[in-house]
């Protein structure tokens, strides 16, 4: 059985006044086929941490985090910018849209980077995809916060990652948008054979994942919820 993410005993320590904030203590999490995977827990706890280093943007104290078999502490900055950007894609709470660029060119613009042929026929497509092709060449600011998560989903899908990472994508969503963009996660999700992780507040969405954690105490543990 290949692994999509393996973790293991993973920890992050910061520096602050009082000495060393040791935010995770030995984290373990293995996804072994295409799943959703929900991680919940108290607000400071260390979820955005445990993204940031899944995701590459940020680098451990310790321990193993491998995505599609590759040790991410291996690569060299650039190498993993390359792979991040091939293989792991990540939506925020705050859409990260650039302001001065359409729905279409901020989705395009992710195809740019990798050097893409047809990057507008793609990116034109991936609208469609997220259900938001009437708005193509509209700005941020002329669409709703739920359309411009759809922006930065599409974003994402266009670079066909096999993981993707969702820090609290319905944050500041009002509860019914909140449920359609992840309706449309979890459908891409299936469609596209990927992994999610979503990292919520909200336990109803939370249980709409496959297996679902609780982030509590620097160590992640299977929520009680589960079925
Ligand atoms: N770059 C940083 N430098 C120092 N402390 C940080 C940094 N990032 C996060 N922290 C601290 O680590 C803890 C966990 O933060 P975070 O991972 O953002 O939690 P969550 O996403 O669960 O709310 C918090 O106490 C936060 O203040
Ligand atoms: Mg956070």
């Amino acid at each position: 059985m290949s692994s999509i993410i393996e973790i293991s005993d993973l920890r992050k320590s910061y520096p602050s006044e009082q000495g060393r904030l040791e935010v995770l203590k030995g984290v373990n999490l293995s996804v072994d086929r295409p799943q959703s995977v929900s991680i919940m827990g108290r607000s400071g706890g260390g979820k955005s941490t445990l993204v940031a280093l899944l995701s590459g943007l940020d680098r451990k104290d310790s321990g193993v985090v491998k995505v599609l078999q590759k040790d991410l502490s291996l690569f060299s900055s650039n190498q993993l910018i390359e792979y991040r950007a091939k293989n792991i894609g990540v939506i925020f709470q705050q859409f990260h849209l650039l302001p001065h660029l359409t729905a279409l060119e901020n989705v395009e613009m992710a195809l740019a980077f990798q050097g893409v042929d047809g990057a507008r026929d793609l990116a034109e497509k991936a609208l469609a995809d997220v259900g938001i092709d009437q708005r193509a060449n509209h700005f941020p600011h002329q669409l709703s916060r739920g359309e411009c998560q759809r922006v930065a989903i599409a974003r994402v899908l266009v670079l066909s990652p096999k993981v993707v990472i969702a820090d609290e994508p319905t944050g500041s969503l009002d509860v019914q948008t909140g449920e359609r963009i992840m309706e449309l996660l979890l459908n891409l999700v299936q469609q596209r054979d990927m992994v999610l992780v979503l990292v919520t507040h909200d336990p109803e969405l939370a249980a709409r994942c496959d297996r679902q954690f609780i982030l509590e105490g620097g160590t992640l543990t299977l929520s009680s919820h589960e079925v």
